[in-house]
């Protein structure tokens, strides 16, 4: 039913004042978590889904994000010549193809829709991915595969949901669901942000969409919403009822990496998670602890 995803959109324009002074001059998306900069976690989440096109929306100062993922002559060089065979394998591994990394400067920081609607040239009239890298998510089937295969059965749009503790629905946009079988529910509602007791629910929206290219056109009506900015959550209100819209409770663990605590966590997580690793650091911790 649903139509194959081929492109993914990375809203990676925000200056990251959250993790001052490690992001004065280095984009936040660049920092590691163990040993790889978030936004590689984010592609290789979308190519393991069998997205072929990776759009940043970028800002001022995000170069780093391009050069991450583009040949570096001078380093490959150096390793060849050295005989570094292990660590010239690694950088190559995840070389995406030439055209297959483009990107938009979003230009003013007008919000998440805003951002979004940046890439709508890019993406033309087909269904996409959006990816939020902030959000990382450890699971069995990468969590966008598993909107993918959701997409495929109902068509339209797809949000990853998780419930949240109530006192959080202001962190997040928010679910009002007309059905809902535990797993998947159907959406009616959507509110960007509200305050716990106006929440319609607790299933919030982490950072992983399957929109259809509808959005862009109410994107370009959305005004100011939550924060005053242009929200993502007000453009996909206009798609309800119109078409298809569930939002999925995904398997596995998603790890809010937008501010300290979280990030720190994430390290922690997927660090127990990598088997060359794992036992050192629980040591680490149990002494710690
Ligand atoms: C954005 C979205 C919000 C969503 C969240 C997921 O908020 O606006 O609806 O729940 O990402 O991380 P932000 O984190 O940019 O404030």
């Amino acid at each position: 039913m649903g139509h194959k995803i081929r492109k993914a959109v990375f809203p990676v324009a925000g200056l990251g004042t959250r993790f001052l002074p490690a992001t004065k001059a280095m984009p936040k998306e660049m920092l590691t978590v163990v040993d790889k900069p978030v936004i590689q976690y984010a592609l290789e989440e979308a190519r393991a889904a069998g997205i072929e096109d990776f759009i940043f929306v970028t800002g001022r100062n995000k170069t780093a994000l391009e050069d991450h993922f583009d040949y570096s002559y001078e380093l490959q060089r150096t390793l060849e010549e050295r005989g570094k065979t292990e660590a010239l394998a690694l950088i190559k591994s995840w070389l995406p193809r030439p055209g297959q990394v483009a990107s938009v400067r979003q230009q003013l920081p007008l919000g998440l829709g805003h951002a979004v609607l940046c890439a709508k040239n890019l993406i033309g009239d087909e269904p996409f991915a959006v990816i939020l890298p902030d959000d990382l998510v450890l699971s069995k089937t990468p969590c966008m595969q598993q909107l993918v295969d959701v997409h495929e059965e109902t068509g339209g749009n797809v949000v990853a949901v998780v419930d949240v503790p109530r006192e959080d629905t202001k962190k997040y946009g928010i679910l009002d669901v007309s059905s809902d079988d535990g797993r998947l529910a159907s959406v009616r509602g959507l509110i960007e942000k509200p305050a716990p007791a106006e929440a319609p629910s607790t299933l919030s929206i982490i950072g992983r969409y399957i929109l259809t290219p509808t959005i862009f056109g109410h994107l370009e009506k959305t005004g100011k919403g939550a924060g005053g900015e242009i929200q993502l959550t007000d453009g996909m209100v206009k798609l309800l009822g119109a078409e298809p819209f569930h939002g999925l409770r995904f398997e596995g663990a998603r790890y809010d990496c937008g501010d300290k605590i979280g990030f720190l966590e994430a390290n922690i997580a997927f660090g127990l998670a990598r088997s060359d690793v794992a036992s050192e650091l629980r040591r680490i911790i149990a002494a710690l602890a």
